[in-house]
């Protein structure tokens, strides 16, 4: 017996992987480099006895570091889940699996990220769109039922709740209608611990505080300067040729707020983790400078996690490394010690700043 076709949201989920793996889907510009921290010429510091660890939603970690929802929902995604969780649990990370939409519409995708279960990942994070909670035509709108469905599938301590209407108007079969999106945000925040993510194009100041009087826990700023979701989809326009929606992906190719900004702007008290670009321990000391309770990581991970979980512990080992030479010096300890030190930024960063006060 042959085996049965993979569904659209399937074969989107492997066209995603594939092109991110194959195709430079970068924003051009690396704001992190807009960041620089004051060196320490005598850190007074032992190297040995620096502590990364930090709390993250009440679960202990040995870094700040998320390894970002990325996946599932088609047959890849199992092996990449199953090799990132291995991995967060071995280095003590948060991990997060991707949008669990397939798997409530196909129950039996569920295993490609329940796989996770199988790890003592200290962290996990649920995932769910925000345009999945509100009406889109014929198609049905999610509520508390599907987010407890979601939680328990990947034994979640937090459910994310993605907002990504930039990739959804790029996207030949996107969901354009965003209203109701706070309020059913607002709903399942009494219920359940929610997290608020960015998927490329930040948060702004006005945003954050809405989240915040909404009830969610935290903020993931997915801001901009890393993996461009506009870009992911002008290469899948291109390859359907599909022309409109392949000048939509290069016209808003490097749209949003940059990570280093959005994190200034997005303080409202609230954890905030930060993900978009975060390419090394280095940009993870930088995003705890600027309010980042954690900072998260998507690309780097995948690209690791197509090889083995050992390359997914060698890479984030090495983060870890670089992150804790960074608090060296800088001549701090501990977390909170690197989070009282100041940064420069410089331009464009700052315009970004100063625009947007
Ligand atoms: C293959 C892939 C799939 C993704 N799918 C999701 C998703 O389902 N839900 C979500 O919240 N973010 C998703 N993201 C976005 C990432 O979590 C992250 O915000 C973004 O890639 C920026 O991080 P980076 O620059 O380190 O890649 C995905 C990213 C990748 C690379």
């Amino acid at each position: 017996m042959s085996a049965p076709e993979p569904s659209k949201t399937e074969q989107r989920k492997a066209e995603h992987v594939n092109i991110i793996l194959k195709e430079n889907v970068s924003a051009e510009y690396d704001f992190w480099n807009d960041v620089h921290l004051l060196h320490n010429a005598l850190p007074e510091v032992d190297y040995d006895e620096i502590d990364t660890s930090t709390n993250l939603f009440g679960r202990k970690l040995a870094a700040p570091l998320v390894i970002s929802s990325m996946t599932g929902g088609f047959g890849g995604g199992r092996e990449i889940n199953a090799n990132l969780a291995k991995a967060a649990a071995e280095v003590g990370v948060a991990m997060g699996v991707g949008s669990q939409r397939a798997a409530l519409e196909k129950p039996e995708l569920a295993a490609t990220y329940a796989v996770v279960k199988d790890y003592d990942v200290p962290l996990r994070f649920a995932n769910l769109g925000a345009p999945q909670l509100v009406p889109q035509g014929s198609k049905r709108e999610y509520g508390a039922d599907d987010a407890q469905r979601a939680l328990a599938m990947v034994d979640a301590h937090v459910l994310i709740c993605h907002l990504n209407f930039l990739q959804e108007i790029v996207q030949p079969e996107g969901d354009h209608n965003a209203r109701g999106c706070l309020d059913a945000i607002r709903k399942l925040a009494t219920r359940f611990r929610v997290v608020a993510k960015e998927t490329g194009a930040g948060i702004s100041h006005d945003v954050a505080l809405r989240l915040k009087r909404a009830g969610v826990v935290g903020i993931d700023v997915g801001g901009m300067g890393g993996t461009s979701f506009s870009a992911v989809e002008y290469y899948r326009a291109k390859k359907d040729a599909y022309a409109l929606k392949e000048r939509l992906g290069a016209t808003f190719w490097n749209w949003g707020i940059p990570t280093p900004a959005s994190l200034q702007l997005a303080s409202v008290g609230l954890p905030l983790i930060a993900t978009g670009g975060v390419r090394n321990g280095l940009h993870v000391a930088k995003a705890i400078v600027l309010g980042a309770s954690a900072a998260g990581m998507a690309k780097p991970m995948l690209e690791a996690a197509q090889e083995s979980a050992d390359a997914v512990v060698q890479e984030l080992r090495a983060v870890i490394e670089e992150l804790k030479a960074g608090m060296f010096l800088l001549g701090c300890r501990n977390l909170k010690e690197l989070s009282e030190k100041t940064a420069i930024v410089q331009r464009p960063t700052s315009d970004w700043l100063e625009a947007a006060k």
